[in-house]
């Protein structure tokens, strides 16, 4: 385990790498935007499931009221996120429509992560110690690999290590660890 572990670090490398491939599919060749877009949903919705798994529900129950709803907020937008993905794929890469929805699409992807970056580092931080958020990166990494195998196996279509692929897998959600010997911060 290293400082790589950290789970800010593992969701800000997967969110760096999302926007860039955002950005491709807005300047790269069209002739690729169908396959690219392809890979990028798998990834997204990899992402997506492991980091409501393990991140959102490790923070369940240190938000207040309205951070509660916030938190349901992110949920909704990984759904809505998905939706335009799919709607794309169904579309014609270079469109105006299609255009509109990539648009659309990255605006919605890219205040999601200025949330998570903001609020969600936040309660990270202030519920677990260094060591607590490397283990919490472990368990990130360990989900996001059996989605991805669990994508694989239906799928032939692989990419990064860092974002593997995925449609919506039927994987049962873990309950969260808090590492051990490490209370919530309000707690000590
Ligand atoms: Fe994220
Ligand atoms: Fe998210």
């Amino acid at each position: 385990m290293d400082a790589f572990d950290d789970i800010r670090d593992l969701l800000r490398r997967d969110h760096e790498l999302a926007l860039s491939e955002l950005d491709a599919l807005r300047y790269g060749d069209p002739a690729e935007s169908r396959a690219r877009l392809q890979k990028l949903r798998r990834a997204w919705v990899v992402h997506a499931l492991a980091e409501e798994t393990v991140v959102y529900r490790a923070l369940e129950g240190v938000a207040a009221s309205v951070s509660s709803e916030r938190a349901d907020e992110r949920f909704v937008e990984h759904d809505l996120v998905d939706g335009l993905f799919q709607k794309m794929e169904r579309g014609r890469p270079g469109s105006i429509e299609w255009n509109a929805q990539l648009h659309i699409v990255r605006d919605l992807i890219a205040r999601h992560i200025e949330t998570e970056h903001e609020e969600t580092f936040d309660k990270l931080a202030q519920r677990y110690d260094n060591a607590g958020l490397c283990v919490l990166g472990s368990q990130f990494r360990l989900t996001r690999k059996k989605l991805a195998m669990l994508e694989e196996a239906k799928s032939p279509i692989r990419v990064s290590p860092e974002m593997p692929t995925s449609p919506v897998p039927p994987y049962p959600a873990a309950t969260p660890r808090r590492p051990a010997g490490n209370p919530p911060a309000a707690m000590r």
